[in-house]
């Protein structure tokens, strides 16, 4: 399992794992908003779950669960905390409030999008029901939960080719992500009908740059997210979800490693692998990035940005987020 359960030292002692990726006059001013961040938490009640791309201050300063999105779900359903602080993106925090709906669910920055989840509308796939009338929906867990409401079942990087079988049928229709589905698409034989969404961070990367940097890089070994194109996954050792990534280091400890996904990843599986040699031409996610220490103290001194969902979506949508945890990875 994937998940990454802090501790919650000191911020000296976190900085001592840290201080390699965080200059020290940044870090003066991290400090004592983390302070802050992990006592009010306790008061409060209130449980932070961070998403493998938050940066390393905040995976590894202030997060109780750093983890992939789909144990963040998981998370987000087991939790007995009154309030989530989910440090990710909306999907991520709708998908907590849909696993857990009396729970106050909270995003630092409600600018925090994906470029896949704004790629398809719940419109778009009641058209597409249409066009294919009786073929199950299966939606990537990146989605809105208009989109989760007209979706039969929901997966993650870590289970889309396990999910798309457990139907039974020889054909779905898989959104939003181009790039997933053509990498499902080559793991099943369930035929797979796709959308042209992207992730405006992984469609970046191309075959050639993995092809020159395993050039120059003898004996790297490459590990890629199933968003990137289909040139990347080829030239790659593995690929899996961002825990599958962080899993595959921590248990192969391979000498020279590229993860090919968004950049504070590396940063913070190399703190917590200090003997692995890590190439990092990487790309930012800037929806990620939009989260701070200071917005995460602002949620839990004044309740800002709540996830809020009508009944209706939340009864249509919850249904198809909570087959995708009962499915696992
Ligand atoms: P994971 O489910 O692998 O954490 O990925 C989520 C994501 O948004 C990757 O870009
Ligand atoms: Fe969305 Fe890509 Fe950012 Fe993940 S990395 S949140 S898929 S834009």
């Amino acid at each position: 399992m994937s998940v990454q359960q802090q501790s919650l030292p000191s911020s000296k002692e976190i900085y001592k794992k840290i201080s390699k990726f965080i200059p020290d006059a940044e870090w003066k001013i991290h400090a004592p908003l983390i302070e802050k961040i992990n006592k009010l938490k306790k008061e409060k009640n209130a449980i932070i779950l961070a998403h493998n791309y938050q940066t390393p201050e905040i995976y590894h300063g202030v997060a109780d669960i750093a983890a992939d999105s789909l144990a963040l779900a998981v998370e987000a359903s087991k939790t007995s905390a009154e309030k989530i602080i989910l440090c990710g993106v909306h999907f991520m925090a709708e998908t907590a409030k849909l696993m857990n709906p009396t729970k106050k669910v909270y995003l630092p920055d409600m600018q925090a999008g994906c470029s896949l989840a704004s790629s398809i509308t719940g419109k778009d796939v009641r058209l597409l029901k249409e066009k294919y009338p009786g073929v199950p929906v299966v939606s990537y867990v990146n989605t809105s939960a208009d989109v989760k409401a007209e979706t039969d079942v929901c997966c993650t990087s870590a289970n889309a080719v396990k999910v798309v079988e457990s139907l039974n049928v020889d054909k779905v229709i898989f959104l939003p992500d181009q790039y997933l589905a053509d990498y499902v698409s080559k793991n099943t034989k369930v035929k797979i009908i796709s959308w042209k969404g992207t992730c405006i961070v992984h469609e970046q990367f191309t075959g050639k740059e993995i092809e020159d940097i395993k050039s120059q890089n003898p004996g790297i070994k490459i590990i890629a997210h199933p968003e990137c194109p289909p040139d990347v996954i080829k030239a790659s050792d593995f690929a899996g979800s961002t825990s599958g990534m962080v899993k595959y280091v921590k248990d192969n400890q391979p000498k020279k490693v590229m993860l090919v996904t968004e950049c504070s990843m590396s940063d913070n599986v190399e703190a917590d692998n200090p003997n692995v040699s890590f190439i990092k031409p990487c790309n930012l996610c800037p929806y990620m990035k939009k989260i701070d220490l200071k917005k995460i103290l602002d949620c839990l001194e004044n309740g800002t940005n709540e996830i809020l969902l009508d009944d209706k979506t939340i009864e249509a949508a919850r249904k198809s987020v909570i087959r995708m945890t009962e499915i696992g990875r």
